[in-house]
């Protein structure tokens, strides 16, 4: 049976070494607590890294039999692993990159070649349990090079990618020496999720302009595989959490806390130690608050935990240390013998006790300063059963956009966050139930399960596309088909585009002439059938190209025809140019405003060409023109159209499909078969015959019957027609 691998660098377990044994006790963390409903399903197994060093090969046998029992498979870290790969790239590197915290990353060679290392580890390892149905996830920023490693591994397989923490803006990406190899690491997965529209969007940008892959609608086209991006927020498992909050073990925690801690409105401030989660600045407002209202002292209390995390790393052994120095300023401040401002506790807790702090607080105070979503607040938010409490959310957390019921603040304005906690504190109960009771709704439906369902279902869908797209790829079978036909027929003909068909793209249109072999090689065909050159190119370029060669030739979309043996073009299309004079202005402005753009003039249309232009920019400024023109455009009957980096504006009755029917009007041919790469061929491919070859190149989709890569591919099946 086809299983999923959960693949993540920490294993929803941590490994415990503890007087001689080995023990297991649950991974802390957004990712491990998230995930740790699904992998017991069915033959499913989680493969990732026990989380302590383990060299011995007896006891790594041990542990791995341990493991296996639980349906999870390690990866063994050695400690130059631990030390450069985890604390080092990735804690060290990719995690401040990525959370904005730019004055904290460390570029160094040998972290990234150790983190490529342990990528590879983690392939070896999956490779050793994976059959080729399954379907592998692989989950976080550790493992940005897994995914392209697996699928050169395992071309077809299914694999799936998900970052748990935030994409940043490709600003902050180009800073990075590996980004490239980091982006294409994660192309190599067929469906590539993250927590909100902001990173699949950045995400995006960052391919766009570091990889050169565009996208439509999420679909990056890699190589010859289709990939989407889209955003899944993440659930938490609701049920585990509204249950827990009234079970036995709960309510008798909540008692004993309850007990210790007297009448008090309470404060519940729960995360892992890090940077990103903004906790200094949350004592701070807090301190303000007190110092600003003595009536709430000894009313008001915080509980402060701070779950240990990379401790091995030096900021976050600062950030300890400031933290510490904050929390004993604030308490040697206000204390009195029997209140404490702030219960810190530096350490994790069992859930039954998380529960307890969760049922029992009426504020939660949740403000990172960036954070991929955020599961705290969720897990707060499922726990209050009688709805009462308030939520205080950081707008930095992924977690807010869906959150949109909690007090929202800016986690870097101390003022508004001891503000917000004002409002709490005295937030009538009708308005705390009303919020708590919207934001749990949402909650119970989108919960983790559903979130996996989607995720899933999404992916078979991806898988879909991609077969559907595959089956459409020209194979031997096909080749050797259109060659039986092409020789025995009496009457064939080709009807081939030019730019991205027979040729690639240039940075000049100037420079895509064609070379010595398209010159022989069209010289050959034409011998055998009838060649029709069907391009957008204008007359002239068109002409001189082909000059001597025995074809027809359509130029500017149809305009345009000469046919073999013709000296001279004939209109094939009537002429009505007094649109461009105001067109024209229009795309002046946007050559003058975007350095490297330019305007070709055609007969018929007028061509804005944005090829040499900084990418980004060239999207931005195309994008406004098309908007600009499109305005414009209704006014004097006019089409625009995106073609390959260049916007066209021309009149609507003018296209390839019109003028190959034309062509073809009145004669008889046995072989038919049209070649072409964008939208303007697409017209060409409607107006073929039922009978005839349509073929488009990309992969993209297509009225076309079939797909082929390249233009080198075209070239190749071109001379395969000819051969005995
Ligand atoms: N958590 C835990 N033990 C603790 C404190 C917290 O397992 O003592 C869990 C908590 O329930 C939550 C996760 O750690 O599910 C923290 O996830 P979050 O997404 O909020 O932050 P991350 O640690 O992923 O940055
Ligand atoms: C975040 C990351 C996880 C990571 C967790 C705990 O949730 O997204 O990938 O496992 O923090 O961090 P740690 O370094 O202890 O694994």
């Amino acid at each position: 049976m086809a299983k999923t691998i959960i693949v993540s660098n920490r294993l929803p377990v941590s490994l415990q070494h503890k007087f001689g044994k080995f023990e297991f006790k649950p991974s802390a963390g957004g990712l491990a607590t998230g995930l740790g409903s699904i992998y017991k399903e069915g033959d499913n197994i989680w493969i990732g890294w026990p989380g302590n060093d383990v060299e011995d090969p007896g006891q790594r046998q041990e542990v791995a039999e341990e493991l296996q029992k639980l349906k999870m498979a390690p990866v063994f870290l050695s400690k130059e692993d631990v030390e450069l790969y985890y604390e080092g790239f990735s804690n060290d590197t990719i995690w401040p990159a990525f959370h904005y915290f730019t004055q904290y990353i460390n570029y160094h060679d040998e972290y990234y070649e150790a983190y490529k290392r342990v990528n590879r580890k983690f392939c070896d390892a999956i490779l050793e349990k994976a059959d080729p149905e399954d379907t592998i996830w692989v989950h976080d920023y550790q493992l940005l090079l897994l995914p392209m490693m697996l699928r050169e591994a395992l071309p077809k397989s299914t694999i799936a990618f998900f970052q748990h923490i935030p994409f940043p803006s490709y600003e902050i990406i180009r800073m990075l020496p590996w980004r490239r190899e980091i982006l294409e690491g994660m192309v190599g997965a067929d469906l590539i999720g993250f927590h909100t529209y902001d990173d699949m969007r950045h995400f995006l940008s960052a391919v766009g302009r570091l990889l050169g892959l565009s996208n439509e609608s999420g679909y990056i086209q890699a190589d010859n595989r289709l990939v989407n991006v889209d955003s899944f927020p993440m659930g938490i498992d609701y049920g585990k959490f509204s249950k827990a909050a009234t079970s036995k073990k709960t309510l008798k925690n909540i008692k004993k806390f309850k007990e210790q801690l007297g009448d008090q409105k309470l404060l519940l401030t729960i995360d892992r130690l890090d940077y990103s989660k903004g906790i200094p600045q949350r004592i701070k407002a807090f301190d303000r608050l007190l110092e600003e209202h003595p009536d709430f002292h000894g009313k008001v209390s915080m509980i402060m935990v701070v779950v240990p995390s990379r401790a091995k790393v030096k900021t976050y052994q600062e950030l300890k240390e400031e933290i510490d120095t904050l929390v004993g300023r604030i308490n040697s401040r206000f204390s009195t013998l029997n209140w404490v401002p702030v219960h810190y506790f530096y350490r994790s807790f069992p859930f039954d006790e998380l529960s307890a702090f969760y049922a029992m607080s009426d504020i939660a105070l949740v403000t990172p300063l960036r954070d991929g979503m955020n599961l705290v607040c969720k897990e707060f938010v499922a726990s209050k059963t009688d709805k009462k409490g308030v939520l205080i959310l950081s707008e930095m957390a992924g977690a807010s956009k869906e959150l949109v019921d909690a007090l929202l603040v800016n986690p870097n304005n101390l003022e508004g966050m001891k503000d917000s906690i004002m409002q709490a504190l005295t937030m009538p109960e009708e308005e705390q139930v009303q919020k708590i009771g919207t934001m749990q709704a949402s909650l119970q439906k989108y919960d983790i399960f559903q979130w996996v369902k989607v995720f899933m279902d999404r992916l078979a869908n991806v898988k879909g596309k991609q077969k559907e797209l595959e089956s459409k790829a020209i194979d031997k079978s096909l080749v050797k088909e259109l060659k039986n036909k092409f020789q025995s027929a009496k009457a064939p003909i080709l009807l081939l585009d030019y730019d991205g068909t027979l040729v690639g793209f240039q940075g000049r249109p100037e420079d895509a002439f064609p070379d010595a072999e398209l010159k022989h090689l069209i010289a050959e065909l034409s011998g055998k059938c009838q060649i029709v050159v069907i391009s957008g190119r204008d007359k002239e370029t068109l002409g001189k190209w082909f000059e001597g060669q025995k074809v027809d030739m359509i130029a500017e979309h149809g305009v345009w025809l000469k046919e073999r043996g013709d000296d001279d073009w004939t209109l094939y299309a009537a002429i009505d140019d007094s649109w461009k004079e105001d067109i024209r202005q229009v795309m002046d402005y946007y050559v003058l405003r975007t350095p490297g753009a330019f305007i070709e003039e055609k007969h018929h249309s007028l061509v804005w060409h944005y090829r040499k232009v900084e990418s980004g920019l060239g999207d931005l400024r195309m994008r406004e023109l098309f908007s600009h023109l499109k305005y414009m455009a209704r006014g004097h009957n006019l089409q625009v159209l995106e073609g390959n980096m260049v916007l066209e504006i021309k009149r609507p009755d003018i296209n390839k499909g019109r003028a190959a029917t034309a062509f073809m009007k009145g004669k008889e041919y046995d072989f038919i078969m049209a070649l072409g790469d964008d939208w303007t061929d697409e017209d060409t491919f409607k107006a073929m015959p039922k009978d005839s070859y349509t073929i488009r190149v990309g992969f993209a989709y297509t009225q076309a019957n079939y797909n082929i890569k390249s233009p080198t591919e075209v070239r190749k099946l071109l001379k395969e027609l000819m051969e005995d």
